[in-house]
């Protein structure tokens, strides 16, 4: 089968290099020359586990190709994937600019029977008023819209793409429904996780799916937050409850909030999309709330511990917004980093392989150093912050890079570690929701959070 995919990030490169393992032959297509030159030349434009060694195969077997030219690209595919961005406006509203775009394009140049499959996370209603525009521009030509969203995990996206728990098809005609049949028939042969529903339930079930693991994620860190106030172990009531097959053990994992591309834009689009109808979501509305304050949640302990002791200086570990990703949107590290500098705290942060992305973004900040290793991250440090949880972190030896330290703190924003074994390590170790701080240290005001000066010199 001949597929086009607009948009070439990393749902549309995913999708287009697993279709093309799938015996498809695929063209993607970008608006941005420069991603789509180093993909002819054989480079990535992010990382993203076993994405690399794909697309070389299936360019190397001629089934994937690339191009800048949208016209081609609509001409080319029975059926055209659209995978754009779907970035959050000011006032949380989805953005359908691009999606809409790629829409015109199919309405424009498309001359016999296609299927625009809408790939991009959007509103329910999207789909609808995709049809309405190619219906606007192309009355003589049969184009059918579908809502086929995706759930794969940036870090996993390879494996989850080919292995999904479900494949979501939202359509309106019986031949539409067929072509997808056709486009996933490798994978439905093995798995069949196939839900056929209409256009406006395929749109809301990705919201719901967002919306339901951001909500869980906040949900523990709430448990956590209260658990360090009343002397309970977060790690321990996430283990128990997970244990009840009502709740389930994933996304129990407490820490200092999610970041990433989707789960923040998806929650406030449908807060947005709710509003729109005169319907107020007060819990979508309380989870992003509770996230924005999570990223926040150890900077005035930070401060306290830093206090105590002499030097000013705070390692970050990790900076992606979770491991095996390069992708720094909405990364907790990066709040942090703005929080502490502002505080004139010194900032050393490491990542295995973010950190000259996150150099591109910030740039070269008074009190802001970036390391290339981990060993050189803690050199004359105070303080550890666990951020982002890399393998390469897992397991360190702390009592010897304790001797690279000026003082031994660590900050687990992830519950990671074994306390008694970094404390083992010479440090004084702070958990999420372990209690470990001691109440009254803790009981900081909400409204303090991160407006405490350190009013130390950085130099
Ligand atoms: N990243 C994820 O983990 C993930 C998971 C599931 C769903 N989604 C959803 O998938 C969509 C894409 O996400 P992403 O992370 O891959 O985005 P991305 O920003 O990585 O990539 C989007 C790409 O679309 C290109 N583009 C924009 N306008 C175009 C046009 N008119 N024609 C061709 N290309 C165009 C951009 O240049 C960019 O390369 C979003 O709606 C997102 O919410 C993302």
């Amino acid at each position: 089968m001949k597929i086009s995919i607009f948009g070439t990030g990393y749902v549309g490169l995913v999708t287009g290099a697993s279709l093309a393992s799938l015996g498809h032959e695929v063209l993607c297509v970008d608006v941005d020359e420069a991603k789509i030159m180093m993909l002819n030349e054989g480079k990535m434009p992010f990382f993203e586990p076993g994405l690399q060694e794909l697309v070389e195969l299936n360019r190397s077997k001629r089934r994937l190709q690339f191009t800048t030219h949208i016209e081609e690209g609509v001409r080319f595919g029975e059926v055209v994937f659209n995978c754009v961005g779907t970035p959050e406006n000011e006032d949380g509203s989805c953005d359908l600019t691009y999606v809409f775009s790629v829409a015109e394009m199919v309405g424009r140049y498309a001359t016999g029977y296609k299927v625009l499959i809408n790939k991009s996370t959007v509103p329910p209603g999207t789909a609808n008023r995709c049809m309405e525009l190619i219906r606007s521009l192309n009355s003589g030509v049969v184009i059918d819209v579908v809502s086929n969203p995706e759930f794969l995990k940036q870090g996993n996206a390879v494996y989850d793409f080919n292995h999904p728990d479900k494949i979501v098809v939202g359509a309106k005609t019986s031949e539409a429904f067929h072509m997808l049949q056709k486009v996933y028939h490798g994978l439905l042969k093995m798995y069949m996780p196939l839900l056929e529903t209409d256009w406006e339930t395929a749109e809301m079930i990705k919201y719901a799916n967002n919306s339901f693991l951001a909500m869980k994620i906040s949900f523990i860190n709430e448990m956590a937050n209260i658990c360090d106030r009343v002397g309970a172990d977060v790690t321990i009531v996430a283990k128990a409850i997970g244990m009840d097959s009502r709740i389930g053990p994933k996304f129990l994992n407490a820490g200092i909030g999610y970041g990433g591309s989707c789960f923040r834009k998806d929650v406030r689009a449908l807060i947005d999309t709710a509003r729109s109808t005169g319907y107020r979501a007060y819990l979508l509305e309380e989870t992003e709330r509770l996230n924005e304050r999570q990223k926040k949640m150890l900077v005035p302990q930070i401060l306290e511990a830093l206090r105590k002791v002499e030097g000013d200086t705070v390692t970050l570990w990790g900076l992606s917004f979770k491991p095996k990703t390069s992708d720094l949107r909405g990364a907790s590290a990066l709040v942090l980093m703005e929080e502490l500098l502002c505080a004139g705290v010194g900032v050393k942060v490491y990542d295995p392989i973010s950190v000259e992305d996150t150099r591109r973004l910030f740039g070269e900040r008074v009190g802001l150093m970036y390391c290339t290793s981990l060993t050189d991250s803690v050199r004359e440090s105070n303080v550890i912050v666990l951020v982002t949880e890399w393998d390469e972190f897992r397991n360190v030896n702390f009592a010897e890079l304790g001797e690279l330290m000026k003082t031994r703190i660590l900050f687990d924003g992830r519950n990671i570690y074994d306390a008694q074994q970094v404390q083992e390590g010479g440090f004084t170790y702070y958990g999420l929701g372990r209690s470990s701080f001691g109440r009254e240290e803790n009981s900081f005001e909400e409204k303090n959070i991160g407006k405490k000066s350190l009013n130390k010199k950085v130099s």
